[in-house]
């Protein structure tokens, strides 16, 4: 049985696994396991009887807007919505928190377009904000990730 909930401690050495194992196909950003430890609260995982199969973080960027990040299904778990689940509580938590919009920068076009995200130019973000942490990835300087947003409320 699937279930979403809050990551913890014990949690960490397989999420660093899956979110490192498509960062190195080029499909997300790496993250460090002292990166996962410093914002683990900001963490959901998708478990399934005790295993972790899937991630997924909010980061905060300014008054109105957020960011999704680390999202990440376990490719044996693909395709039975645990992916759209972690974007949800995700849009869930910005709401909560009255944050307004939420960014995902993503390949994955159609998947967030199905999760109700839409494309929009990268020139209309704060990119400041976003390339602070966009800084430490190898395609700073050319990236052709798109830029999907969704309002919150
Ligand atoms: C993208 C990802 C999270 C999707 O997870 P998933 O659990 O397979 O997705 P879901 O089953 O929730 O799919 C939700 C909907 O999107 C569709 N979908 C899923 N992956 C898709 C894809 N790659 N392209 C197009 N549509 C896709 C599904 O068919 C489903 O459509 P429906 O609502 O009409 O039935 C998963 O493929 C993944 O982890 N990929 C590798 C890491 C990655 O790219 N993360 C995103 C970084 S921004």
């Amino acid at each position: 049985m699937y279930q979403i909930r809050k990551a913890t401690m014990d949690d960490t050495q397989i999420m660093y696994k899956l979110i490192n194992t498509y960062a190195d196909e080029g499909k997300l950003l790496h993250r460090t396991l002292s990166s996962i430890y410093e914002n683990l609260q900001c963490f959901y995982i998708a478990e399934n009887n005790g295993e972790v199969v899937g991630t997924v973080s909010l980061h905060i960027l300014d008054k109105d807007l957020a960011e999704i990040r680390s999202l990440t299904v376990s490719d044996h778990h693909f395709g039975i919505g645990i992916g759209k689940r972690l974007v949800n509580i995700v849009i869930n938590e910005s709401r909560s928190l009255g944050v307004k919009t939420l960014l995902s920068l993503t390949y994955q076009v159609d998947f967030f377009k199905k999760c109700g995200f839409t494309l929009v130019d990268k020139s209309k973000l704060p990119m400041p904000k976003i390339w602070k942490d966009c800084m430490h990835c190898s395609k700073f300087s050319n990236c052709d990730e798109n830029a999907m947003v969704i309002d919150t409320f």
